[in-house]
């Protein structure tokens, strides 16, 4: 039996403005995790059990396009199995699904991991990356590669779309509250939305997209001079940039005061916006006080976390 497990992610600074050049910082998330387990089969075929997504089949009977099936399909191909041997794959995932916490990118990861190695094909992290991140491009289009590139090395990631992912050592631990709003709204078209406002007048918003993109530079070094609680500041300064740019709402300006009021060092919306997930700065021994204040102000479920 093989085993494998991979965390989830989330966007601690610089999400919009990195669709227009501007750096990025993302997290692991080890709270939650994809795990996967392959054994050898008595059975003939590839027999996946997934009960989070309720998936109880044989490989063949699934679409060619399905997640998982291409996930297999795929990294056997690469890796010219041939023939398929007889195995029982069991997924299980703790990470929230379509919630901006990377769930798809942490079952490819953990997957193509499980697999290789039970097989004996061993793989690179660079090889695992690469092949997630094409896994990536087949099920969202134009992805960034910050969910693979997080998740494979489970290491925060400074990334520059089109020209830099870079991973970056962490000066000291720091704890982060997430929040969701139990919202679900598209990425895509608050990225949309963004792009209306900027086509509108640049200049007005490149200045903006400058200002987030100085925030995740700081940011960077702040973490890597292990002093993160001068985050909470650059966090508050980023949420008011993303409250201009409309990716906002009542709800997450909600959770993001409560997590404030409570004794957060700083709070902001993560990721898409308009819903899904905001974080907080917090010290460890009040994640538990603060994470009720937000369950109080509306949050549907919090997660700590401890990065580093
Ligand atoms: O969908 P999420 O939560 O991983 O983040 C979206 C980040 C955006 O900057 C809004 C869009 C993008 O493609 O980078």
């Amino acid at each position: 039996m093989t085993i494998s497990s991979a965390p989830g992610k989330i966007i601690l600074f610089g999400e919009h403005a990195v669709v227009y050049g501007r750096p990025a910082l993302a997290v692991p998330v080890t709270h939650v995790h994809a795990d996967v387990d392959v054994s050898d089969s008595a059975r003939v075929g590839i027999w996946i059990d997934a009960p989070d997504v309720d998936l109880h089949a044989e490989l063949n009977t699934l679409p060619s396009d399905h997640p998982i099936a291409s996930v297999i399909n795929n990294l056997f191909f690469l890796l010219r199995v041939s023939p398929f041997p007889s195995l029982n794959i069991k997924i299980n995932s703790t990470i929230p699904v379509a919630s901006g916490l990377g769930s798809g990118a942490a079952v490819t990861v953990a997957l193509t991991r499980a697999l290789s190695s039970h097989l004996n094909y061993s793989m690179t992290d660079e090889e695992i990356n690469a092949f997630a991140y094409e896994i990536e491009k087949l099920h969202h289009g134009t992805p960034s590669g910050v969910d693979n590139t997080v998740i494979t090395y489970a290491r925060p990631v400074y990334f520059i779309k089109g020209q830099r992912i870079e991973t970056f050592k962490i000066g000291a631990p720091f704890t982060i509250l997430i929040g969701d709003t139990g919202i679900s709204a598209l990425t895509r078209e608050s990225v949309h939305d963004v792009r209306r406002l900027w086509l509108y007048d640049k200049s007005r918003w490149e200045t903006v997209f400058d200002k987030v993109g100085e925030i995740s530079f700081t940011a960077r070094r702040v973490i890597e001079a292990g002093k993160s609680e001068m985050l909470g500041e650059l966090m508050n300064e980023n949420h008011a940039l993303l409250q201009k740019m409309g990716v906002s709402s009542p709800e997450l300006d909600k959770l993001v005061e409560a997590a404030r009021a409570a004794g957060a060092t700083g709070a902001k919306l993560s990721g898409g916006g308009r819903g899904g997930n905001m974080i907080a700065l917090v010290e460890k021994e009040r994640a538990p006080a603060i994470a009720e204040a937000l369950m109080t102000a509306g949050a549907k479920r919090t997660i700590t976390t401890t990065v580093g």
